[in-house]
């Protein structure tokens, strides 16, 4: 028997360090998290009805590989009113198991092996192991709290190669909360159009902006015929165990994808699908309400770090708050583990999502007011003795 049977590409990931310590958190009493990254609100009643009703008429079979017809449509609408970029819904949409499966669907379609892609991080954890899964290389561009955590048009073109594919940005940011600005996704098309670069948008959380507007990569000027639009349910819609989710762009880089998701998936969930086809149609009202609860959060969550000696970049989107903790003298590991010790609140650890967050921790406000209250608490009690 050989000592190891799975590929090298397997074996060289890092094991997700969210999972790691959250494997420790689910084995004690009385936490309180601050470390989930999704919503605390259960999906909206009518969008679950819409889903329970597709059941019960029926609609118990596959889709179209692309996705149900009717749902492509309202989202190239949807898309349309919002940002001004008009998809095609027969060629330019496909739907998918969350943004999850649309990254690895886009990394797999566009990747031959040894393409980079460049990364700015912090990130969502998953970006770089699509990289590597597809057989690219991930090129990671730390991002720094001193540019509000957004892309530098200098470093970024220092950090193309002949090699280079594509540049992956994900904002609003998970982690850091970071919306990108217009003249920021001005640089990075520039320098996508001087080096004939795919952009691939990850704007799942597009509609989680608080006081500022959400800047859609492809409505730029010439950017859509190289952008693959990811976009989704399952923070905006609190809608995340549904697995629905979608990827827009031009219609030869969408039907490789349809390539790779017809032999993978053969079609996302049809229930999440109409499901999902309901949140787009009836959906608004809901999303404007639980912004506005996260907003109220955001406000106390950002004040009471703030106070409490952590010095707080402050966030325009999506729902964490990203402080600094090297005022306790401790790493982001240290910090995060001690306080979840000592004072049994979790933390997510910034370099779990890449160099770019080291020094700092994630806390998301997806959580009920009266908790964020209570672990600000106790985390003054934590910076009384450490900071
Ligand atoms: C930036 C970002 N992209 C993608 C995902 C995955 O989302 P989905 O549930 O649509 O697969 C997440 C989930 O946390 C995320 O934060």
């Amino acid at each position: 028997m050989k000592d190891n049977y799975l590929a090298s590409r397997v074996v060289g990931l890092k094991p997700s360090g969210i999972r790691k310590f959250f494997d420790i958190v689910a084995t004690m009493k009385d936490v309180i998290s601050l470390g989930i990254g999704e919503p605390d609100f259960v999906t909206p009643e009518p969008i679950v009805e819409a889903g329970i009703r597709s059941l019960k008429g029926g609609y118990t079979h596959y889709t179209s590989n692309s996705g149900l017809f009717e749902l492509r449509e309202a989202l190239a609408d949807h898309i349309n009113d919002r940002y001004g970029v008009a998809y095609d819904p027969r060629s330019e949409i496909i739907v998918t198991v969350g943004v999850s499966e649309a990254l690895y669907l886009a990394m797999t379609a566009l990747l031959n092996p040894g393409d980079e892609v460049i990364v700015p991080t912090p990130c969502f954890v998953s970006y770089q192991a699509e990289v590597i899964l597809a057989g690219g290389v991930a090129v990671e561009l730390p991002t720094c709290v001193e540019d509000n955590f957004l892309v530098r048009a200098e470093t970024l073109e220092a950090a193309v190669t002949p090699k280079t594919k594509a540049i992956l940005i994900g904002y609003p940011n998970n982690p850091t909360g970071a919306v990108a600005t217009h003249e920021m996704m001005m640089e990075v098309a520039r320098i996508a159009e001087k080096y004939d670069l795919v952009v691939i948008s990850d704007e799942l959380y597009d509609q989680l902006v608080y006081g500022v507007p959400h800047v859609c990569f492809p409505s730029l000027p010439g950017m859509k015929e190289r952008t693959i639009l990811l976009g989704g349910f399952s923070k905006n819609y609190a809608m995340t165990g549904w697995r629905a989710g979608f990827a827009a762009g031009p219609a030869e880089m969408i039907q490789g994808l349809v390539r790779v998701h017809q032999y993978t998936i053969m079609s996302a969930p049809t229930m999440s699908q109409m499901a999902a086809l309901e949140a787009i149609k009836n959906g608004q009202p809901y999303v404007e309400e639980m912004r506005a609860e996260y907003d109220r959060r955001r406000k106390l969550i950002v004040g009471g770090l703030n106070q409490l000696g952590l010095p707080t970049f402050e966030p325009h989107g999506a729902f964490y708050a990203f402080p600094q903790v090297a005022v306790s003298g401790m790493s982001d590991e240290v910090f995060a583990q001690m306080l979840l010790e000592e004072e049994k609140v979790a933390v997510v650890p910034g370099n779990s999502f890449g160099a770019g967050g080291d020094g700092f921790v994630r806390c998301s406000y997806a959580t009920a007011y009266e908790k964020i209250e209570e672990a600000l608490h106790r985390m003054d009690r934590f910076m009384r003795r450490h900071g």
